[in-house]
Parts: structure tokens; sequence; C-alpha cells
């Protein structure tokens, strides 16, 4: 049984091979920890630079109990992962955060009722258990609604906006088709001004480390690109950092936590989904803070103190879409700018390949 805090040397597994595990991987090496990634693809980004890797199905038994010898504590850099496989896990070895986490965070039906329940305010929402149910649940939210599907979206996949109620069967075969009943959710959509996010780390002692709220811009419901901070007011940054640490702190959380939000034209913050993972809009951190959202998962999974989440500098990141990746010698030129690039093999339209962070600075010089 592993005693925290974990000496070096020490392997972390990571569930999921894609850029968030390894960017995990590259933040664990300089504590002198060991990675071992589990997923179902070869050549996966994070195995491209983890120690060993295990190519399995997340359901596969006899490879989870095998993984779990090999590893002193287990996280995960996707929310798809079968539940039961992860308390499959965590009855071998700590998984963090735990199971109960991934199962609030991976259905948007129980992660707004869990929101709700501590306090925390999201827009309208209706559970939509079958089609039939649709039109009524469209009637009481009184307006435009997004119907999502309640588990397995991402980058906007599983949604479909919903102007009209004669839009209804037509955005139910397309968001959730034929599949199970209790599918989905449907929510007011939201006349935002601006998404924030922020960033959110939590050690099993309860310490808290929360990043700057950032601003994010969404194209084609795929981040575009993150600006930190964000450009609000001190009291709504400060307001919007208590609800992340309130929000950790009422998951029992160990590791990151991201927490999206809209800020409506009235000034007010709602939550709008929870990923208890490294996130996307926390890349600009590798670069521009002392200790990035990766090296502070490294740091609280492995029962390490974390660090400080100061930065040195503003910072506005890029995501690398689809072909973008193929124009990386333009930035590697600029003075200010960092280039990371994932190493997925085929450069799909929309496919996150890589990001450009540009450091917003007054140099002191060398
Ligand atoms: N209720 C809503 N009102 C307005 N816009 C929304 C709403 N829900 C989602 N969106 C838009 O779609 C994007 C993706 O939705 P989200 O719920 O974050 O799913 P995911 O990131 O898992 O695809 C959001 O960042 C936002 O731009
Ligand atoms: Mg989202």
């Amino acid at each position: 049984m592993a005693t925290f805090p974990l000496p070096p040397r020490s392997v972390i597994g990571i569930l999921g091979g894609g850029q968030l595990g390894r960017m995990l991987a590259l933040a664990a090496a300089p504590l002198g920890y060991r990675c071992h990634v589990f997923c179902p693809e070869d050549d996966a980004p994070a195995a491209q630079v983890s120690e060993r890797t295990t190519v399995a199905d997340y359901e596969d038994r006899d490879a989870l109990a095998k993984f779990a010898q090999a590893i002193d504590v287990a996280t995960y850099e996707f929310e798809n992962i079968p539940v039961a496989a992860a308390r499959f896990l965590d009855e071998r070895v700590p998984l963090r955060p735990s199971p109960g986490v991934l199962a609030v965070c991976q259905d948007r039906l129980a992660e707004k009722s869990f929101l709700n329940a501590v306090g925390v305010a999201t827009t309208a929402w209706l559970a939509v258990p079958e089609a039939a149910d649709l039109p009524a649940a469209l009637a009481r939210i009184g307006g435009p609604a997004i119907l999502k599907a309640a588990r397995y979206g991402y980058d906007g996949k599983g949604q479909t906006a919903i102007d009209t109620p004669s839009d209804a069967a037509a955005a139910w075969s397309r968001t959730v088709g034929t599949a199970a009943a209790g599918a989905a959710i449907l929510e007011a959509r939201v006349d935002y001004a601006m998404e924030v996010s922020v960033i959110v780390v939590r050690h099993a002692n309860g310490t808290l480390a929360s990043y700057v709220p950032v601003e994010n811009l969404h194209e084609n419901h795929i981040l575009r690109r993150t600006t930190a901070p964000a450009r609000i007011t001190a009291e709504m940054a400060a307001a919007a950092e208590a609800i992340g640490r309130h929000v950790a702190g009422a998951l029992d959380l160990v590791g990151v936590l991201a927490v999206e939000m809209f800020v409506t034209r009235d000034g007010r913050l709602l939550v709008n989904e929870l990923a208890p993972r490294p996130h996307n809009s926390g890349h600009w951190t590798i670069d521009a803070c002392l200790t990035s959202q990766f090296e502070q998962g490294v740091r609280a999974i492995c029962g390490l103190p974390l660090g400080v989440t100061e930065r040195f500098a503003d910072a506005v990141m890029d995501n690398l879409l689809g072909d973008e990746v193929a124009g990386i010698l333009a930035p590697l030129a600029e003075a200010n700018a960092k280039v990371h690039v994932y190493g997925k093999a085929e450069a799909r339209p929309g496919r996150k390949m890589g990001h450009v962070t540009r450091l917003i600075r007054h140099s002191p010089g060398r």
C-alpha cells in the first residue's frame, strides 16, 4: 500500500492517452516520478513520453488489475472512463480524483444537481428522460434552449440548440438518437457576456490552490483562445475563484478541477460544467506560472505540498486545430511565444494538435 507523499521513482498510472496525459507526464518527470499510461489506442500522445503503456480497453479487468499492481497512484486525464472500471481500480490502488468525483462530473444531470445542492447557481435546466418529455420541458424552460446528451459529450459534441418548439423532434434525434432513456438535459440558453474558467487544485489535507480566472473564446464549440487573466472586475474574479474553491471542497476533490462559467450580461456567474482534471484553459500556466496546472496535479495526487499559482506574465493561449499545426515556424520565431505540439499522427479538422502561448511581459532582461 502506498504511503503519501510518494517518494521519487514512484509510478503514476494515467488513464487516458491524450495531450492532457502527455503534459501531466512531462510535469511528473522533474519531480522524479515515472508514468504508466493505460489507454485503448496505440501511439497515444501520453504514451510517447511515458515509461510504460498498457494498450487495453477500459473495461478489461485483467489489464486493469495488472496495471494496478504496476503503479503507486492512479489518475485520469479523460472523463469518460466507465465508473465501474474506476471503482475496480480504486479498490486496488488510490484513484485521484476519486471514482465518486468522476461519477458526478461525467453525467451532466448529476453535475448540475450536485452544483445546485451545494448552492452554486447554474442556468435553468430540466432532466429529459425521453423524447416524449421534451415538449413539456421546452415549455417550462420557455425560451431558447440547448439539449445535451447527459453523458459522453465534449467539444460541443452531443448538444443541439433549440430555438422553437418545432425543432424539438429533430434536436432529440440529432443529440440523443435512440440511445437509452434518461439520457438528456435541457438547459436555458445563456446570453452570456463572456465565458470564464477557474482551475482549482486540492490536496488530500484540504489545502487549496487556484489560478486567476481566465477568459475563454469558443468557435464551433471548440476552445479557440484563452486570455489570462479574464477581463473582468477584481470583485467578479474573486467571486469566480471562490466558487471554484467551494466546489472543490464540496466534492472532497484530490487533484485538479476546472470550473467553466458564464458571466451573464447582468453580472452574475453561472457554472456551466466541471472537469476533474487539467483543462485546456489552463495550458497557459505551463509557461506563465511558476507551478503549472500539470505540476500541481502531480503534486496533489502524490501528496506533495502544492506550489504557488502566481503568474509572472499575462498570457494568451491559442489552440492549434487540425492543419494549423503545420504553421508553427512563425510562432517559433516570435520572441514571446511558446509552441507545444502533441504528437498526434492525424490532423483531422478541429482536432486539438497543439497550442501556442504568447506571454505579455515586461521583461527585466537577462
Ligand atoms: N446553456 C448554455 N447557454 C449558452 N451557451 C452554452 C450553454 N451550454 C453550452 N454552451 C456553449 O457550448 C460550449 C460547450 O458546451 P459545454 O456544456 O461546455 O460542453 P463540452 O465542453 O463538454 O462540449 C460552451 O462552452 C458554450 O460556449
Ligand atoms: Mg465545456
